[in-house]
């Protein structure tokens, strides 16, 4: 079924939409149904449209072009969302504009109905799923500290090895350190592309893009890496909840290594996810650390976020602080605590492939109660997937 957002004020448009999504073999129905044009839009409508889950678009521009700013704010929030915008006739230099801005189709006003039924079927094969697997509702667990060095790649990659083994369903790694990540060496992968060209390509995102963007570890879950350089712009709030977005659509599982630098589209992402990790290390210089992070958050809005589960890592016997401790200074119990264990972490990150929750050291012990506090005990169904199995890559062709 194609769900649709009709945005319009035009009552030729919206017929011709209507008797469109209507007919039994468009497959096709409304989710969605503002009667206003784009112009005259307030800000909080493009939430409404993407949280609507709409795959496509049909916008009214009305009689101007400044309605381009939905366009542009859909298509930075929604990559992989279909457009077809109308509007008046536009010279040149403005139609390229609006297909920069993000619209799969224009069509100009006065509109006849074969025009708007071809360029339906053109959107339609563009938002065909590719696989029954495509248009999941993916979980997004964020690992995150706000000191460098606690152990979040260490973490986030055992996590994703351990959901992608448990599971058996398409899971993702995805570093949204702002450069120089480190992921992709536990992981033994050398990354041709980030998740910034990702972000770049939003405009003509599709699944099999996507798939071309990503690598595949040897457990079979799939890895979008950082860029390999501090780059001089961090990615929007608005891109990285684009990414995401786009991400749950495609996995059941997206890990994400959040680092440790709390910036804008970081706090984006946690606000965005399902389950926030933060991870600790057992000093108390650290924890307060820790809950001047948690004051900046709740500070900038993190309402509405999952509340944070404390992960105290590197943790050593009869050392460091205690589980009381850590109650009294950050508000939350201790989730699961992991303990120090250089040998099994060095020789994994060593071999690129984390353990996940196999073997018995003490480590994977603790990734192990990390595992069943998240996925529960149950459903271990362990084996190898192929996160490229329902849909081939090609090369994104830059
Ligand atoms: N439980 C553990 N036992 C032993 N060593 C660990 C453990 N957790 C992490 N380490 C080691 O600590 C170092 C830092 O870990 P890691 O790179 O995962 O931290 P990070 O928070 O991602 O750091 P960064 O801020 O650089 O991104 C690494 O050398 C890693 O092997
Ligand atoms: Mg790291």
């Amino acid at each position: 079924m194609l769900d649709c957002a009709l945005i319009s004020r035009d009552d030729t448009f919206r017929r011709q939409v209507t008797e469109w999504v209507g007919h039994a073999e468009s497959n096709a129905r409304l989710v969605l149904d503002i009667a206003a044009a784009a112009d005259r839009l307030p800000r909080e409508a493009v939430s409404q449209i993407l949280e609507s889950q709409a795959r496509l678009v049909l916008i009214d521009l009305g009689d101007t072009t400044t309605g381009l700013r939905v366009v542009k704010a859909l298509r930075e929030e929604g990559p992989d969302l279909a457009i077809l915008a109308t509007g008046p006739s536009l010279p040149a230099d403005t139609l390229l504009e609006m297909m920069r801005a993000g619209a799969s189709e224009y069509l100009p006003r006065p509109l006849s109905d074969e025009e708007v039924d071809e360029a339906f079927q053109r959107l339609r094969k563009r938002v065909a799923t590719p696989s029954q697997d495509a248009d999941v509702q993916g979980r997004v667990f964020t690992v995150f500290s706000s000191k460098g060095g606690s152990g979040v790649t260490t973490l986030a990659t055992n996590l994703a090895t351990l959901v992608a083994n448990r599971t058996h369903e398409r899971t993702l790694l995805l570093d949204l350190n702002p450069g120089f990540g480190t992921a992709e060496i536990s992981l033994g992968l050398t990354p041709r592309y980030s998740y910034l060209d990702v972000i770049k390509n939003f405009h003509r995102m599709d699944a099999e893009l996507l798939d071309s963007y990503l690598e595949e570890h040897e457990s079979g879950m799939a890895f979008l890496g950082a860029p390999p350089v501090e780059e001089s712009e961090a990615p929007t709030a608005a891109a990285v909840q684009g990414l995401l977005r786009l991400c749950r659509r495609h996995f059941h599982n997206v890990v994400v290594d959040g680092g440790s630098r709390l910036h804008d589209a970081l706090v984006y992402a946690l606000r965005d996810s399902d389950e926030l990790l933060l991870v600790a290390t057992p000093e108390i210089a650290t924890l307060r650390n820790l809950k001047r992070a948690q004051n900046h958050l709740a500070v900038r809005g993190l309402g509405g976020a999952p509340p944070a589960k404390v992960v105290l890592n590197q943790v050593r016997d009869g050392t460091g602080v205690t589980d009381r401790e850590v109650r009294e200074v950050l508000g939350a119990p201790v989730f699961v605590s992991i303990e120090r264990d250089d040998s099994t972490v060095q020789q994994s990150m060593n071999v690129g492939s984390p353990l996940g929750e196999s073997g018995r050291s003490r480590f994977a012990r603790g990734i192990a109660r990390m595992g069943d506090g998240l996925l529960g005990t149950n459903g271990r169904r362990g084996g190898r997937l192929s996160f490229l199995k329902p849909f081939r890559s090609s090369s994104p062709g830059k």
